[in-house]
């Protein structure tokens, strides 16, 4: 089979590349990325090295480009990882998120419609349900939770998996749509929590904790995300959801304290800095559905996946250490320095 993967040189994308040339080398695996800032060929190293794999550099919303990779490609499952993804980037600038995250992911289905593709697949977020309290432990979000998006990013991703399950009704485009919670591991951008504060902290530099640290994530380790996308994409039944998650819910202070321990760094590098504007209290996903219907169950428990993942950033200085170098520095000043 022929699959196209877009944003395969992200985070999730490049973990999940590899994924499958190790459980699927009979496949040939198509990635097509855009590399803006977070997108990184050198998290690709192991995959561009096989036969079966090709990368073409290009933008999903690019019409003319996605109809010629097609026509030449021929795909028979479309992935879409190719997102803007960063929460705080879309309230300083929103615009750049509608446009890849909405107009990308209907272009790309256009294509898949004109050219007879067997299944897109959506990876989406669990973010589009909104939130919950963090007094009521017993709400999960199942895939029957209102959507309810509070961030420019989560709208966006809402809007894109309203058009796909239209795409399925409408035009009869075979889709599937999977919605995970918070993902960590080797190959996240320094600008989500967990590889900030890994990169921060080797360089005793402060933890900025927004808030009281008191909002609640649900992690989940990247390999587990890439064994039920593989699961979802080749067997889940078509026009559905199935939401992914490990029931491992934590404080963003328990987090931050469990890396610093993991470090050996002191509690003192942490700094509470002002609030996310809108900042969503807590996630927390139910995937009765996806286990029940794939059988899928997470593997990598979070002692083991932040040891895993602490170490990753440790033996990969050269990987964070270029991108900390580049305009990155500028970034973090514009969104932290007045905090
Ligand atoms: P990421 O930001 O690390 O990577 C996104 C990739 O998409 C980059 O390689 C980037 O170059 C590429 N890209 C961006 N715009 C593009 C465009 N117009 N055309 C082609 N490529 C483009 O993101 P990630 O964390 O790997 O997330 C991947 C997907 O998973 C996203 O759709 C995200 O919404 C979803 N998701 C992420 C998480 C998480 O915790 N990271 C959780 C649930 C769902
Ligand atoms: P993030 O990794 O941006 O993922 P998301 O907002 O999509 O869940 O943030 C995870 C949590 O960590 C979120 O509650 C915001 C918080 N956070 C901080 O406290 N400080 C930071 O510097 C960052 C980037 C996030």
């Amino acid at each position: 089979m022929n699959i196209l993967v877009t944003g395969g040189a992200g985070f999730i994308g490049a973990n999940f590349c590899e994924y499958e040339l190790k459980r699927h080398p009979e496949d040939r695996l198509i990635c097509l990325d855009a590399l803006t800032y977070a997108g990184n060929l050198a998290s690709l190293e192991g995959p561009l090295k096989a036969e079966n794999f090709t990368f073409i550099r290009g933008d999903i919303a690019d019409r003319a480009m996605v109809d010629a990779l097609f026509e030449a490609e021929k795909p028979d499952i479309v992935v879409n990882f190719a997102a803007e993804t960063h929460v705080d980037r879309s309230v300083t600038d929103p615009e750049v998120f509608l446009r890849t995250n909405v107009m990308g992911t209907q272009a790309l289905m256009d294509a898949c419609r004109k050219h007879g593709v067997k299944r897109f697949h959506q990876v989406g977020t669990d973010e589009v349900y909104g939130d919950l309290p963090l007094d009521r432990p017993d709400l999960f979000f199942t895939e029957e939770t209102p959507l309810h998006a509070s961030s420019p990013y989560s709208a966006s991703k809402a809007s894109a998996d309203l058009l796909v399950l239209a795409y399925a009704r409408t035009f009869g485009l075979p889709v599937s749509v999977s919605r995970c919670s918070n993902n960590y591991g080797p190959y996240q951008f320094p600008e989500k929590l967990i590889p900030l504060m890994i990169t921060r902290a080797l360089s005793d530099q402060s933890l900025p904790v927004y808030g009281k640290g008191e909002n609640v994530r649900d992690w989940l380790y990247v390999e587990d995300h890439c064994a039920a996308i593989d699961l979802v994409m080749r067997l889940g039944r078509e026009g559905e959801v199935y939401n992914i998650g490990g029931h491992n819910e934590k404080t963003n202070i328990d987090v931050v304290k469990t890396i610093l321990a993991e470090l050996d760094k002191p509690e003192s590098l942490i700094a509470f800095v002002t609030d996310r504007p809108g900042h969503d209290r807590r996630y927390a996903i139910d995937p009765a559905k996806i286990h029940r219907e794939l059988g899928w169950l997470p593997q990598t428990d979070f002692a083991d996946g932040i040891r895993r993942t602490v170490r990753w950033y440790l033996e990969h200085r050269k990987w964070w250490g270029d991108i900390l170098a580049g305009e990155y520095q500028d970034y973090y000043r514009r969104m932290y320095d007045r905090r």
